[in-house]
């Protein structure tokens, strides 16, 4: 018989080797030990079908090394001891032995046991490699979702070109300078990666402003930049309200994206932590890429300028820690130039 090889957990050396020579010749690979220390080692490096494990061990109860081989599934333990009392046979169940045989046993009885046992073991491993493919089919179509959707959002942007011809290249670049601040500030790369993900829609309400307000050369009239701000209230209404964890961060964003830090911005006038830091962090990188770009009503400012224009506003338009991991982002990106 081949197959996975069985470990035999016992202290008494004349039992271990009457184990070990009934299964050889019944045809099963067998490694003793003699106590459950030994029996860890050998269980940290082989792969058993099964343990027949003794109760009474050296220093601890085979109890104990039971209730860890829980953590093994596919490996079977059947308890062998002298020890013929129901209550503790019981206690052994309860904590996932597959059988318990006590001493003096016959030849049959422990080959019966550890066929039984055997067969179990095979049933946990098939069982654990359907339950492995499972998960690796719901990692792949939960993968799949996610690209579906940042395409969706990636697309919606690029429709925005269309609309306002600075937009479509602003919005990722923004994305992604919003990640780096936000994997600067310490949050998790699962955050920081959701915040350039729903960040391409902070400005998705411009959608409903006229092209001659986005397209005008020239100073906004009161009115006019009115109905410009409104792109907020507008990219909310478009985005919540889904359930949707990322369209919600994106209405978040859409909605608090140009409130300042000292409470000036719109569309609620909110001020500091009323913020949420996501529309704190996609601010500041939102100011520094519009600054760095023409637009129909000026040209570009140079990096540096904007740069000062961003210090300048820590703890004014900007939440002064957004600021200083901007900053710090940047030095680590000339850094890694410079390299
Ligand atoms: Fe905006
Ligand atoms: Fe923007």
């Amino acid at each position: 018989m081949t197959g996975k090889p069985i470990l035999c957990v016992d202290d008494d050396p004349y039992v271990r080797s009457c184990i070990k020579r009934l299964l050889n010749v019944a045809g099963y690979t067998c490694d003793c030990a003699g106590d459950a220390h030994e029996a860890r080692r050998l269980l940290a490096v082989h792969d058993y079908a099964v343990v027949l494990c003794d109760i009474g061990l050296p220093g601890e109860s085979g109890l104990v090394l039971l209730s860890e081989l829980a953590a093994l599934p596919a490996t079977a333990t059947v308890m062998v001891t002298g020890n013929d009392d129901p209550y503790t046979a019981d206690r052994a169940l309860a904590l996932g032995a597959h059988g318990y045989l006590t001493k003096p046993f016959v030849p049959n009885d422990l080959l019966i046991a550890v066929a039984g046992a055997v067969h179990r073991s095979r049933i946990e491993e098939s069982r654990s490699a359907q339950l492995e493919s499972a998960y690796a089919t719901i990692a792949a179509s939960e993968e799949e979702l996610r690209r579906a959707y940042a395409e969706t959002v990636a697309r919606l942007g690029r429709a925005m070109e269309f609309h306002d011809l600075a937009t479509g290249e602003h919005v990722e670049r923004v994305a992604e300078s919003a990640r780096v601040i936000a994997v600067e500030l310490g949050l998790t790369t699962v955050v920081a990666e959701r915040l350039r993900l729903a960040g391409p829609l902070h400005d998705i309400g411009k959608i409903a402003i006229g092209e001659a307000i986005l397209r005008k050369p020239g100073e906004l009239s009161p009115d006019e930049r009115g109905a410009m701000e409104r792109h907020t209230d507008v990219g909310h209404e478009l985005l919540a309200g889904s359930g949707n964890e990322l369209l919600e961060l994106a209405a978040t964003v859409a909605w608090t994206h140009h409130e300042s830090w000292d409470g000036s911005g719109y569309p609620r006038g909110l001020a500091g932590d009323e913020i949420p830091l996501a529309g704190r962090i996609v601010t500041v990188a939102d100011v520094c890429d519009a600054l760095t770009s023409d637009r129909p009503y000026r040209s570009a400012w140079t990096p540096e300028d904007a740069f000062a224009y961003v210090i300048e506003q820590r703890g004014r338009k900007f939440d002064p820690a957004v600021v200083d991991a901007f900053a710090r982002s940047l030095v680590r990106h000339e850094e890694a130039v410079a390299v």
